[in-house]
C-alpha cells in the first residue's frame, strides 16, 4: 500500500528547478533510498515533503490526505518525520533531554509523558550516554539523538538524509542494524545515502535522482546495472 506520493512535484529556485516534475510512490513499511549525486535535488524534496518548503507545483499525498499546502507542524503531526543533513541538537542540554524537547514540542506530550517517551526511544536507539551533554556524544550518539528528536513526533514514516555520512565502518554496520529494526517496528523509512554498500545493504527498492528527476527506480541491483545510473552517479564516484 503506498502511503506517501507526489505528482509533478516541482521547486524552482529562481530558474533552477531543484525538483523537476517528481511523481514518487512510497509503500508502507518499506525502506526506500533515494540516491543521487550532489545537487541531485535530494534534500530539496525532503524539505518539500516535511513541509520546510512549499513546492511551486504538483501534489503530495499522504495517507489519502494532500498536505502540500499543510504547514510543517500539522504534517509532523500527521506522521511525517525527518532528520537534518547537518545536525542540529540543542547545546547545553543532555541527549536525554534533547530527545525530551522533540517529545514535547513533536508529540505535544506533557512532561511526564515526554520523559517516559524519550527513555523509550533511548532504549530503542541503544543510546548508552543519554545523560551526557550533547557536547561530550560521539558522532554516532549525536546522529541517533537526531533520529530520537524525529521518533519522539511518533511518525509513520521517517526520512534520513545522509545519517551515516561521518560514521566509521563500525558505527556504519550499528546504524544499518538500527535503521533495520526501526522498520521491523512498522516505521516506512526513506533513507538519503551516498554510500553505494549502505543502499544495498539496507534499502528495499530504490530511486536515483538527476538534475530534479527520477532517471531510474527498481531493485538496487537493477539501478546500479542501468547506464543512466552509472553516467550520472557511480561513474562519477570512480
Ligand atoms: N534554498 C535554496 N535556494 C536556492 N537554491 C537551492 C536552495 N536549496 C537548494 N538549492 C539548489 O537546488 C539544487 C538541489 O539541492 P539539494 O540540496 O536538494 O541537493 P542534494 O541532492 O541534497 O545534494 P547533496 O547530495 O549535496 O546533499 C542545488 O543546485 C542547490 O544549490
Ligand atoms: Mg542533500
Amino acid at each position: 500500500m503506498v502511503i506517501l506520493k507526489t505528482i509533478n512535484l516541482v521547486k524552482r529556485f529562481g530558474g533552477l528547478a531543484a525538483v523537476n516534475g517528481v511523481d514518487l510512490d512510497i509503500n508502507e513499511n518499506e525502506i526506500l533510498g533515494i540516491i543521487g549525486p550532489n545537487g541531485a535535488g535530494k534534500t530539496t524534496l525532503v524539505n518539500l515533503i516535511s513541509g520546510l518548503i512549499y513546492p511551486t507545483q504538483g501534489e503530495i499525498v499522504f495517507d489519502g490526505i494532500n498536505i502540500e499546502s499543510k504547514p510543517a507542524y500539522i504534517r509532523t503531526k500527521l506522521g511525517i518525520a525527518r532528520t537534518f543533513q547537518l545536525v542540529r541538537p540543542i547545546q547545553g542540554f543532555t541527549a536525554f533531554e534533547n530527545i525530551v524537547v522533540g517529545a514535547l514540542f513533536g508529540a505535544k506530550e506533557n512532561l511526564k509523558q515526554a520523559r517516559d517517551s524519550a527513555s523509550e526511544i533511548c532504549d530503542i536507539l541503544e543510546l548508552k550516554r543519554r545523560d551526557f551533554p550533547i557536547d561530550k556524544l560521539t558522532v554516532l550518539d549525536l546522529k541517533k539523538v537526531e533520529i530520537g528528536r524525529a521518533l519522539a513526533s511518533k511518525p509513520k514514516i521517517l526520512f534520513l538524509d545522509e545519517v551515516m555520512a561521518g560514521l566509521n565502518s563500525d558505527e556504519t554496520w550499528q546504524m544499518i542494524h538500527l535503521v533495520k529494526s526501526l522498520k521491523k517496528r512498522g516505521l516506512t523509512i526513506v533513507v538519503i545515502e551516498h554510500v553505494m554498500g549502505v543502499i544495498k545493504e539496507l534499502t528495499d527498492r530504490v530511486i536515483v535522482l538527476e538534475s530534479g528527476k527520477i532517471i531510474s527506480q527498481g531493485l538496487y541491483e537493477n539501478v546500479c546495472k542501468d547506464p543512466k545510473v552509472i553516467s550520472a552517479y557511480l561513474g562519477e564516484e570512480d
